[in-house]
């Protein structure tokens, strides 16, 4: 959480300093918008320059225009998630030590803080803020005082921190120097022609460059505007290859729509369908992005075990049907916080699978770490390139949804559950499950799936219109079952986080053992249909379920395939989603919840791209 940039560049009159750091601000909002604030170095000058503002970047956007900073060199800028300390402007980003001279900014939770700050308190320093973060800007005044360069002070306060951080600072004696330093939290540098910069994710700078270099852990970084200088734990200077971010920033922009959410609905078909180009090759054989995993190794696991959070570990309950069902292999499916602290049977024969958009979890970062202590391999199903989680696990199949922004996942869901697909494909390859002509058959019909999600989209308006009657609703229900149950969890964890109503999914089957109690006449309750061409016996047995609802007065909404003939005698209203094979079907069945949700929040007037409370990437734990 918390969105962190810096930048360095010549200074006047080129100087964009602050500019810099508002756009990429501006971009970073989604990891959080508690509070946001930047400081402002310039050549000539004993203090630095700091603006900060309680709730989201438009008030500190007024405050600068009211009360305006002069052209700098150097800048750092943050956007907050509130952990320690409420979101006010005196515990908003950065934090002055050194009688201003000092300016810090960070993401992450300095697990030591109390003593750090008891100690310090000791030394008669007054603290201005209740932050975890405070601390350590005095505790890098107490080193540049004594000589020490801020790269150099950095090094050495870091050594005393425990717990997760981005660290970024200026100091106004270096007016041509950002330090950052990291341990458990994301930084990413962007290298410029005489200008460089510092962000939590590329997309702070993408519109400026799109060559990046990745910060290991417990390294620390100094830009100037000639150059980066990384250095690790002892000091010594690193060497690392840069990259180049494969988007560039229109990819991380509206595009026309009214808010990234309803953008992102609609990049769902590009998204699966980047995802599954170019994977496999003509021998059915998966490509892994990154790292190894050795085929043997492979052959031999005798369980999965799917770690994610949110909608991710919804994509992992729709992959383990596929992977089970394709491979044969038991897949268990765990929230990566629950995983790591019931002491889970886990050795080298277990492939642990981690899902993240963010790739930066801090509760499934440190399930990767737990799994890897048992010995178990980890493979990374990761959207963002270079993340903690895609560095840290043994290979990475990337999603290629691109930049996800709006604070509730849809096309990374999408593209995970594809992944999950590629995944069970492979390993059914590899395992000897699937003859070669099945794998080119699955093959073939993912490949038909986006222009299916495109269709779902295209004929969205019925769904839309419900949505916008029923602003004033306070429970909404979902029901699935096999394949359809995540879909309904997903529906209702989407019009919570956007609509802020009570919803809740349930596996149909379920539904008779206790949740039928919570229907009173007037309940919208949304089904998830299954396929009658799938199971028969299931679909019968999830319109049994329907009936059951209505019976007790529930309003029905189900979602149905086109040319179910029955579903329309079961319901207040259908909407049909084209055919898809059985296990495929959630791609297509959670397009009308996502716009369902999105409709209802906008009609609530919500702003469904931050919800509330909400934070993109949780690197909390
Ligand atoms: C947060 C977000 C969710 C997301 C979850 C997992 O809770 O609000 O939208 O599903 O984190 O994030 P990840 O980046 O690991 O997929």
């Amino acid at each position: 959480m918390c969105g962190i940039v810096g930048y360095v560049g010549g200074g006047a009159p080129g100087a964009r300093a602050e500019g810099v750091v508002m756009g990429g601000l501006a971009r970073l909002e989604y990891r959080g918008y508690d509070s946001a604030g930047i400081a402002v170095v310039t050549a000539d000058d004993a203090a630095v320059a700091m603006r900060k503002k309680a709730g989201k970047l438009v008030n500190l956007a007024k405050e600068l225009a009211e009360r305006p900073i002069d052209h700098g060199t150097a800048a750092i800028g943050h956007t907050r998630w509130a952990t320690h300390g409420a979101p006010t402007d005196a515990n908003a980003h950065p934090h002055l030590a050194a009688g201003g001279r000092i300016a810090i900014i960070h993401n992450g939770i300095i697990e030591n803080f109390s003593a750090l700050r008891a100690e310090l308190e000791a030394e008669g320093i007054e603290f201005l803020s209740e932050t975890d973060t405070e601390a350590t800007g005095h505790l890098l005044a107490r080193e540049v005082e004594t000589g020490a360069s801020l790269a150099e002070a950095m090094r050495t306060i870091t050594r005393r921190l425990e717990g997760a951080f981005t660290l970024l600072a200026v100091d106004a004696r270096e007016p041509r120097t950002v330090v950052g330093a990291r341990r458990n939290s994301p930084l990413v540098v962007g290298l410029g022609e005489g200008e460089n910069f510092l962000g939590s994710d590329v997309v702070a700078f993408i519109e400026h460059t799109r060559t990046a270099l990745e910060l290991e852990q417990d390294e620390v970084v100094e830009i100037t505007p000639e150059g980066v200088t990384i250095t690790d734990r002892s000091g010594h200077v690193v060497e690392r290859e840069p990259y180049t971010v494969d988007w560039d920033a229109s990819a991380a922009q509206k595009g026309g729509f009214a808010t990234f959410m309803e953008k992102e609905i609609h990049d769902q078909p590009e998204a699966v369908a980047d995802t599954l180009r170019g994977r496999i090759d003509e021998h059915g054989k998966l490509h892994l992005d990154e790292g190894l995993v050795h085929e043997a190794l492979l052959a031999s696991v005798d369980k999965i075990i799917i770690v994610a959070c949110g909608t991710a570990s919804y994509a992992g309950l729709v992959g383990r049907y596929a992977i089970e069902h394709w491979c044969r292999i038991p897949v268990e499916v765990e929230l990566a916080h629950e995983f790591r602290y019931r002491d889970p049977v886990v050795n080298v024969r277990t492939l642990v699978v981690a899902i993240s958009q963010s790739g930066e979890t801090m509760d499934t970062i440190m399930a990767v770490r737990h799994a890897q202590r048992q010995g178990a391999p980890v493979i990374a199903i990761v959207n963002a390139q270079g993340s903690t989680i895609a560095r840290e696990a043994d290979a990475v199949l990337y999603t290629r949804a691109g930049p996800e922004i709006a604070v509730a996942s849809t096309k990374a869901f999408l593209a995970q559950i594809t992944a999950t697909f590629l995944l069970g494909i492979y390993l059914a390859e590899l395992r000897g499950n699937k003859f070669p002509d099945e794998i080119e058959a699955l093959l073939s019909q993912l490949d038909e799936i986006p222009a299916k999600i495109q269709r779902v989209i295209d004929t969205s308006e019925g769904i839309r219109e419900v949505a916008r009657s029923m602003a004033d609703e306070r429970t909404v229900l979902f029901l699935g079952r096999h394949v359809g149950f995540p879909v309904a969890l997903e529906g209702a964890l989407k019009l919570k986080e956007l609509a802020y109503i009570h919803a809740e999914g349930f596996a149909a089957g379920e539904l008779k053992h206790g949740p039928i109690a919570l229907v009173e006449p007037g309940q919208p309750v949304f089904i998830v249909l299954p396929s009658p061409r799938g199971r028969e016996s299931l679909h019968a047995k999830v319109i049994s379920n329907v009936q059951e609802v209505r019976a007790r007065g529930a309003r029905t909404f189900v979602i149905a395939e086109e040319g179910d003939t029955e579903a329309a005698n079961h319901a207040e209203q259908v909407f049909y989603v084209p055919n898809a094979p059985v296990l495929m079907t959630p791609l297509l069945q959670v397009v009308p919840l996502q716009i369902f949700a999105l409709e209802l929040a906008a009609a609530k007037g919500y702003d469904v791209d931050q919800p509330r409370n909400l934070a993109k990437s949780v690197t909390v734990e």
